[in-house]
Parts: structure tokens; sequence; C-alpha cells
């Protein structure tokens, strides 16, 4: 099943719905019935008739209200958010600044086209995202959604290249439009059936160091360095390829850093070869991985950066930066949107950069991002389905293994975990190519204790959950 990440972990825990009567069908278009539901706090006996199925969902549980770092169901149960609504709302919820600049822009205009004219803003946020972003990236066009940015990037990289080819890494996750999907590997079910995807799009290994390379960085690097020379020596050539895109951080693949090496000798061959270096950050950005961007890690400076979920905090945005020379060549007109840069959504995001400056938050996720990682390798330590406690900052992934030897894949225990998790009051997902990454994304201004705390929720239910394969004997 599909949600707008990998393949969800289907939670029955019917708390606020067990034994409704309600949940089963009932008369179509029945508004009295839908209030009753809605009062009695069952909205997914509401949705489900008529919302689509095609969105799979981690969890069968009506949500009401979050606050600070909880997220409260509508029983009234309170769960520690370390999900965030998949890295986005990084500030946790209802964050006093950002809820007050959506207000006040709400207030005084919700929409105009940013093809009319200028709007404060919009120009104060791409400022601010400009400042945070290496030389020479300093110009921003807004979006929606992530994989409208990574769909505007690739339009960017050909119209500017004039050369068609794309490179992307296999387990990566880009998004689901046409162009985004074409790069998309992290599962088969988000290609299946879509055929013919974009032409010119050569997928090659991403450096998956724990899966792939038994832990060996240098192994990793030179073994997708060579796959990558291999497939412009025989498949396109390097002059025919505009822009190689990678997650710094695979996300959805599995929460896999590629190494620090790996990056740099990218950067190098795009430079030699006129290749533009796409960094889709829209997962890893906003200072997630404990910098503002986890390009910054490997000391690289990407042509073109994505950017999405976490900037305005839960508003609806996507932005592609890089140099003004790239975006003057791309040309005026060459690409455009009617909801992209809305300035409600863009008043959250300067609501979220000011207060991600004025807090010290990049620094706050590096250090919290350590005892997190600490914390859980101490669960490693006594716990052998784990197999693999990595990240960086506050993007930080736990593999589960049947076997730490073979290291097979246990999405079985995965799956169960975060329901079990949830059952203790802890929000976390599962993400990876066999859906065996449990991956945590607590707020960017999470504290020692939360930390402390989600290490524990989670530790208990491990616990919960039964020994199978290699590890019951332990
Ligand atoms: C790395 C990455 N790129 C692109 C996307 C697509 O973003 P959106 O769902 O906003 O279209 C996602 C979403 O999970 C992502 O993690």
């Amino acid at each position: 099943m599909d949600r707008t990440g990998p393949e969800p972990a289907v939670l029955a825990i019917a708390a606020s719905t067990a034994g409704d009567p309600a949940g089963g069908p009932r008369p179509a278009g029945s508004a009295a019935n839908d209030a009753a539901l809605v009062t009695r706090g069952d909205f997914g006996a509401l949705s489900r008739p008529h919302l689509s199925p095609i969105l799979g969902r981690y969890y069968e549980r009506s949500w009401d209200h979050g606050e600070g770092h909880t997220l409260y169901d509508s029983a009234g149960r309170g769960f520690l958010d370390f999900a965030c609504g998949i890295a986005t709302t990084s500030l946790g919820h209802h964050h006093p600044a950002v809820t007050q600049a959506i207000k006040d822009q709400a207030d005084k205009l919700l929409h105009i086209c940013n093809a009319l004219g200028y709007l404060e803003p919009v120009g104060q946020l791409a400022t601010l995202l400009a400042d945070a972003c290496p030389d020479p990236l300093d110009t921003v066009f807004f979006g929606n959604s992530g994989t409208e940015a990574v769909e505007g990037a690739l339009k960017l990289a050909r119209r500017v290249t004039g050369r068609p080819g794309i490179v992307a890494f296999r387990g990566a996750f880009h998004g689901r439009t046409f162009g985004a999907a074409s790069i998309t590997s992290s599962s088969i079910n988000y290609r299946l059936g879509y055929e013919p995807l974009l032409p010119s799009v050569y997928l090659t290994p991403f450096p998956n160091v724990y899966r792939y390379f038994g832990d060996d960085e240098e192994a990793a690097t030179a073994g997708a360095m060579g796959a990558l020379r291999t497939l412009l020596g025989h498949e396109i050539p390097a002059s025919s390829v505009a822009a190689i895109i990678i997650e710094p951080i695979q996300g959805e693949g599995g929460f896999s850093p590629a190494p620090i090496s790996f990056l740099r000798q990218l950067r190098a061959l795009c430079d030699e070869n006129g290749i533009l270096l796409i960094c889709d950050e829209i997962q890893s950005g906003i200072a997630r991985t404990g910098k503002m961007w986890a390009f910054e890690h490997a000391d690289i400076v990407p042509d073109v950066v994505c950017v999405a979920k976490a900037l305005c905090n839960g508003m609806p945005i996507g932005a592609i930066v890089s140099s003004r020379e790239l975006q003057e060549r791309w040309g005026v007109g060459a690409h455009g949107t009617t909801f992209g840069g809305n300035p409600v959504s863009c008043a959250a995001g300067v609501a979220v950069m000011k207060t991600i400056a004025e807090q010290g938050l990049v620094a706050n996720a590096a250090t919290r991002g350590d005892e997190l990682i600490a914390g859980l390798k101490g669960l490693m330590a006594a716990d052998e389905r784990i197999g693999d406690v990595r990240g960086r900052g506050l993007m930080v992934g736990v593999e589960l293994v049947k076997d730490r030897a073979s290291r097979e894949p246990d999405t079985e225990t995965s799956e169960a975990l975060v329901l079990a998790c949830a059952e203790q009051g802890l929000l976390v997902l599962n993400c990876g190519t066999h859906h065996n990454v449990i991956r945590f994304l607590p707020p960017i201004d999470v504290t020692a204790g939360e930390i402390g705390q989600g290490v524990e929720l989670f530790g208990a239910a491990l616990r919960t959950l039964p020994r199978t394969g290699a590890s019951a004997g332990i």
C-alpha cells in the first residue's frame, strides 16, 4: 500500500473506532449521519466512502489537533510526534510564531499569483532562503510541493544545458509526477503501469553502505562511482547528460547517507563534464541533519537545490534554488505556476527561517541527533533485531534485520513496530525498499528530555514484539 512516502504499515489500532457500528457501510449522503460520526471523532468512517483509497495510511486513526511536539487523536490521546508529518512540521505543532504569521497574512491577502507582481513575504522568504545557501545559490523559484520542485529542476537542467540525459540513483524517491516518478525507484509500485516514463533517464546504483557494501564507505564510493562511469561509458555519454540528481541522504529509500567521498567525487565528475548536480533536499534540508543542507556535510555546492516539506512547517511549498545565472538562462516564461509561492505559505516560511536562526536550531539538531543515535545504539547493543543505526542530525534510521550476519531485512517486525510504537505513544514511520527501516524525524527544536523519552518508548515497543528468525535464539 502506498502513501506519500513508501509502503506503510497499516495501523489497526482502533481506539476511537473499535466496535463502532458506524465504521461499516452506511447510507450514502446522510449529512446527519456524517455529523454524528464527526461528533464521535471517527473521521475515518466519515472519510472512507468518498476519499480515494489510492493514498495508503500508516494509521487508521483520526487526528484532532497538535500542540508543540504532541499530536492528539480525536479520542484525546497525545503522541510524541517524531514523524513530523514526514519531516514537515519540524518546529512542531501550533508554533506561536508560525501560527501568528499565517493569521496575519490570511487577514491581509491570500493570493494574487506571483505572475502579477511582488509580495513582501515572498520576497522575504526568497531572501532568507538565498542567505541560507552557499554561494552562488542566490535565486529561488517557488512552487507548491516537493515533486514540483524536482519537476522544475529537471526542466531547468534540460533547457539550460540543451542536453537530454538525466541520471538518478536506484532507491531514490523524488516524487509522484511523471518526471519525478521517472527518476524514482524506491518502490516498484511508484513506476508500475506508468510506462512510458520520461525518456533519456538512467538509473545508477546508490552507494548504500550498510546494505550492499558491508559498512565500507570507501568500497561503496568506489563501487557506485565505477557503476556511474560504466553507465557514462556505455549507455549515455557524459556530454549528453544534463543533470545528475541525488538525495545526499536517501530518505524513502531507507535513510542511507551517501558517503562524503562519494558526494565529492560526484561533484568533481559533474564539473569535469558540464553536468548540473541537483541535490534533492526535500526531506533532508532546513536544518534537519544538523546543517542547513545535507550536502554541506560533504563541503560541496550543488548547482540546483530542491526544497519543500519543512520550509513552511506544513504550509504547501516547493522551491528550486540555483545561481541567478542559471535561472536567467532558463528564460522568462519557461516555467510557471498559479499557486506556487503562496503568500500565506511564504509568511509561515519566513517565521520558520527566523526561528531556526534565532534559536540556533541547526546546532540543536546536531546535538540532539548525536543523543538520539547514542540512545538507539544503546538499544542495538541489547537487541540483535537492530542491524544498523545511522543518520545525520535528526534524520536517523534504524534498520531491522532477521539476522545480523546475513542482514536479511525484517519487514514484518518493522511494520509491527510502527504500530507498537504508537501504542506506546510514539509516532515514528518506516521506510526503505524493504520497508524495514524505522525513521526518526523529531522536531528540530526537540529537547534532550524528549529524545530520551522517544528512545525509551521505542525500546518498550520493540520489547513487546516477539523475536523471530535467528534473533529469537539470543
Ligand atoms: C527526497 C524527496 N523528494 C521529493 C519528495 C516529494 O515531495 P512531495 O510529496 O511534497 O511532492 C519527497 C517526499 O517524501 C522526498 O522525500
